[in-house]
């Protein structure tokens, strides 16, 4: 997965080159910059000092010393004074400068902490949405090689993800738990049977047609997931001529084949989608080249949201790799929420899961 979320310390970050929140002098101070050189030893503010400082938005770049990577980019985020000071453009800047000086140094890999969201008093929300919105315009760019970046959320990972977006999440998660429980509380609706018994005499597709109509309100109840699939191979043999030989091929179609075929369809190119996919080049190749492959649910919707797939063709590509969504799964619910909201931006889904503490996608 190219672009992680991780809750941990910076200073344990196994990877190519971590970055420092630091201040113009360099020398070293509180927050993650104290834990920084405390965990690198003093050969780092010996190399420090002879870097002449640096300004605000820019990078500059140290070896890692006693830390577990390789070189340390100390970057100066900007003081928050209020947002009209230019801050959102040197907050940019900063995730901007690092991450091309890690690519000239060929770094595989690259931690950031949240610049200027702890003593610089930049808001929380703001911050986040800077770094993702600054990743995943480095990450997405055509000659950005196979590099793996990871923004590390210190302690609580609350309040990342803006206010409404946080509202409207907050809001499906409370109705589906009501209607969980509303469920609960009631006998399993019977009129699966009835319904199905009174639409007895009706004729073939009008029975069909209001059966639809009856389950599609019923996700989680059994005899809708029967009278789906019983429905949906009724219906392909109830097409004539090409139809039974097209809906045939659907149905024989594997998860790669059916997902090389939306790429096609929607005339993107492999790369364009898997990087819209948080997905890296290797994984994809995999996919690819086995017709059989079994990807995990994650990478599933992953594509769909790629291919910015209606809910009912993401459940079908689901569906297609042996999984569907559960009413009952937070994480499904919060991909759900983007779905129907029309938001197909993976950072932004992958920041709600990990507020919500859940799988990320890709
Ligand atoms: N690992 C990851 N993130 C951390 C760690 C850590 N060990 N310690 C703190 N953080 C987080 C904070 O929770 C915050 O979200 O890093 C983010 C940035 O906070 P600060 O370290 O306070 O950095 P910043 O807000 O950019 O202020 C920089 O503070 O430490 C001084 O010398 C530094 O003057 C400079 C100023």
């Amino acid at each position: 997965m190219p672009f992680s979320i991780i809750n941990g310390d910076i200073t344990k970050t196994v990877c190519d080159a971590i970055v420092n929140a630091a201040n113009p002098s360099l020398l070293g101070g509180g927050g993650v910059d104290g834990a920084i050189h405390a965990a690198a030893g003093h050969d780092l503010v010996r190399e420090c000092m002879t870097l002449g400082g640096c300004e605000p938005g820019d990078a500059k770049l140290t070896s890692g010393y006693g830390l577990p990577c390789r070189y340390v980019i100390h970057t100066v985020g900007p003081i928050w004074e209020g947002g009209n000071c230019g801050e959102p453009e040197i907050l940019a800047s900063c995730y901007r400068k690092s991450l091309s000086l890690a690519a000239e140094r060929g770094c595989a890999s690259v931690a950031f902490p949240l610049i200027s969201a702890g003593a610089y008093g930049y808001p929380r929300r703001e911050a986040f949405g800077i770094a993702l919105r600054e990743i995943k315009a480095f990450l997405n760019e055509e000659e950005t090689g196979e590099m793996t970046v990871y923004l590390v959320i210190y302690g609580d990972r609350r309040d990342l993800i803006g206010k409404d977006l946080s509202a409207g999440i907050g809001e499906r998660l409370e109705e589906r738990e009501n209607m969980g429980a509303k469920a609960a509380a009631e006998p399993m609706p019977v009129y699966g049977f009835d319904g199905m018994a009174a639409e007895a005499a009706r004729p073939e597709r009008a029975k069909r047609k209001s059966l639809r109509r009856i389950f599609r309100k019923e996700e989680c109840c059994q005899e809708a997931a029967e009278f789906r699939t019983a429905d949906a191979t009724a219906g392909s043999a109830s097409l004539t001529g090409s139809g039974i030989s097209e809906a045939l091929k659907m149905i024989d179609e594997s998860f790669s084949q059916m997902l090389l075929r939306k790429i096609d369809e929607k005339g993107m190119t492999d790369a364009e989608c898997y990087k819209k996919a948080n997905i890296d080049r290797k994984l994809f190749s995999k996919i690819r080249s086995d017709m059989h492959y079994r990807p995990s649910k994650s990478t599933v919707l992953a594509f769909a949201i790629a291919l910015e797939l209606p809910l009912a063709e993401t459940k079908e590509m689901l569906m297609k790799a042996g999984f569907a969504l559960s009413p009952s799964s937070v994480s499904d619910i919060i991909v759900e929420y983007f779905i129907r909201t029309g938001n197909y931006d993976i950072y932004e889904i992958n920041g709600a899961l990990f507020e919500y503490d859940q799988t990320l996608l890709g």
